[in-house]
């Protein structure tokens, strides 16, 4: 059987979708990529390299018969506004590398588009499937970029390559990365190691967000769907729950009710001000049957939980 590729393997999805895969089709049939990280916790067969390197690339593809791969690698929102160069050169650079190779070697390529990819001129509300994409990071320049690349390869060279557009997604086993909506994982850490948070987004500020388990289980249902039932090849719209910061500290504090929660809304308030509140994924549910899981209520509790364990260890 032809394996599976994941690159950007110890991040925030990809930690995740890692053991969910190996699960699924055995742990010999994933293997990791990763520019610098390994984590002793993972079990399987871990590659180095960087995604900008394309001869590097192509070697892992040749070496392990790689059929499938779920293009994980990128620089988040924040960590592209500070190195908006390295954010192209990964984010579009890294992607058009998998995408040629892909053709070479007749891959299917899964890749995560974001809500960035919307900027101030888009609907806030309920954003359509279709709509304005005019995004003011480098961070949504790049997905929409990217976006455009998978549609023009799938038209071009018949690619199968799918997308979706992620909200926040909210998991527990990577440690939180440089984006914006992350504050609703740093929450956590504070809340458990020292019952308060200092939030650099406003208290009111509703953005959309998932549950890492049911983005895990729209990945790879995404993946899994006929070909003819994808209709979108740019990126789906990919929604579970929307909430503030506010909303959420209540949430924990109905588990912790010593926990306080601050506002100190930073640079990154801009960035979180440029995307939608809510997002409607209607075209995602009609197509291939998505559905989501867990509410506010669901994914503060396995969050809290999970954090919790997991720093007990
Ligand atoms: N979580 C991402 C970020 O805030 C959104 O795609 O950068």
């Amino acid at each position: 059987m032809k394996k599976i590729l994941v690159t950007g393997a110890f991040g925030l999805v990809g930690s995740e979708l890692v053991p969910a895969l190996q699960k699924k089709y055995g742990q010999d049939s994933v293997i990791l990529l990763s520019h610098n990280k390994t984590d002793n916790n993972f079990k399987g067969i871990i590659e180095k390299g960087d995604v900008s390197d394309i001869s590097n690339l192509e070697g892992v593809i040749k070496k392990h018969n790689i059929g499938t791969i779920y293009h994980l690698a990128g620089l988040l929102s924040v960590g592209s506004e500070k190195n908006p160069q390295l954010a192209w050169q990964v984010n579009v650079g890294g992607l058009k590398n998998v995408l040629d190779l892909a053709v070479k070697y007749k891959n299917k390529v899964f890749w995560p588009s974001s809500i960035a990819a919307f900027g101030p001129t888009t609907p806030r509300h309920h954003t359509p499937q279709h709509t304005v994409l005019e995004p003011t990071t480098m961070y949504g320049v790049n997905k929409v970029t990217g976006e455009l690349l998978c549609q023009y390869y799938f038209l071009k060279y018949g690619l199968d390559v799918r997308s979706l557009r992620y909200p926040g997604l909210n998991g527990w086993r990577a440690e939180p990365g440089d984006g914006t909506t992350e504050y609703a994982i740093h929450i956590f850490y504070g809340a458990i190691k020292e019952k308060k948070y200092s939030c650099f987004l406003s208290e009111n500020t509703v953005l959309p967000m998932m549950y890492i388990d049911d983005a895990i289980e729209g990945t790879i249902k995404l993946m899994e769907a006929p070909a003819d039932k994808i209709s979108v090849r740019t990126s789906y719209n990919f929604a579970a729950v929307s909430f503030s910061p506010k909303e959420l500290a209540e949430e924990i504090k109905k588990i912790d009710p010593e926990f306080v929660c601050i506002y100190a809304p930073d640079h990154r308030q801009k960035i979180a001000d440029s995307w939608p509140t809510s997002i409607d994924d209607s075209q995602a549910r009609k197509d291939w049957g998505w559905q989501h899981k867990f509410d506010l209520v669901g994914m503060t509790k396995a969050l809290y939980d999970n954090i919790k364990r997991k720093l007990r260890k």
